[in-house]
């Protein structure tokens, strides 16, 4: 399996294969529109030498601590091919993820997700309790990679414009 960064060209096919793996047509055009927006930070598949595998994007996130940003990403959408789940296709893609994220310098990063999922990568409801959201709950978590970033702080989260005109139910915005 190969992991790299996605090509614009690519975004046919990643809407193909987020419809394929949600079963709806949120995720996808959320893809597009997020790349539209120019939004796409990290952006990776996975394919081997005949397909596609999975797809991993994460996205600038308007976190603010104390009154001042922090450096946060927004992960959203994670899928595999159906058929390819339960291969580690999706834990290759966010270790590969969260690995470009520490390395170019990003403090945290937020997820809708399956709380089961997310916290074998060290995501936790519990970093994001002193924060103002349009989500709450166990799948609302995030991961700090810069230490304190968001643990015992207070603020806000302000999700980008392409999150409110999904039209996706808060649930299908999750992985
Ligand atoms: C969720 C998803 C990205 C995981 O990728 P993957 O390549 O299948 O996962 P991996 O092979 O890396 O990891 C598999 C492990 O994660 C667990 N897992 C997979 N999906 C899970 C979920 N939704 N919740 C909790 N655990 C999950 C598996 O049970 C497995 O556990 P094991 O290692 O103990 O056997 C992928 O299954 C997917 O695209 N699913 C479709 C989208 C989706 O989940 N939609 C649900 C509605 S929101």
């Amino acid at each position: 399996m190969d992991i790299k960064a996605a090509h614009r060209s690519d975004l046919p096919a990643l809407i193909a294969l987020h419809d394929a793996a949600f079963g709806t047509p949120y995720e996808g055009r959320l893809v597009a529109d997020l790349l539209a927006a120019n939004l796409d930070a990290i952006s990776l598949v996975a394919s081997n030498s005949v397909e596609l595998l999975g797809h991993i994007l994460f996205s600038p996130l308007l976190v603010e601590v104390d009154g001042e940003a922090i450096a946060a990403l927004a992960l959203a959408p994670l899928a595999v091919m159906p058929g390819r789940q339960g291969q580690g296709v999706g834990t290759a893609l966010m270790e590969a993820g969260l690995a470009q994220a520490r390395a170019e310098g990003w403090d945290a990063v937020v997820v809708l997700g399956h709380p089961e999922y997310y916290s074998r990568f060290g995501f936790t409801a519990a970093a994001l309790q002193g924060f103002a959201a349009p989500f709450d709950g166990p799948a609302f978590m995030a991961l700090e990679l810069r230490k304190g970033a968001l643990s015992g702080r207070r603020g806000r989260i302000i999700y980008p414009a392409p999150f409110a005109t999904t039209d996706a139910p808060a649930a299908a915005l999750a992985i």
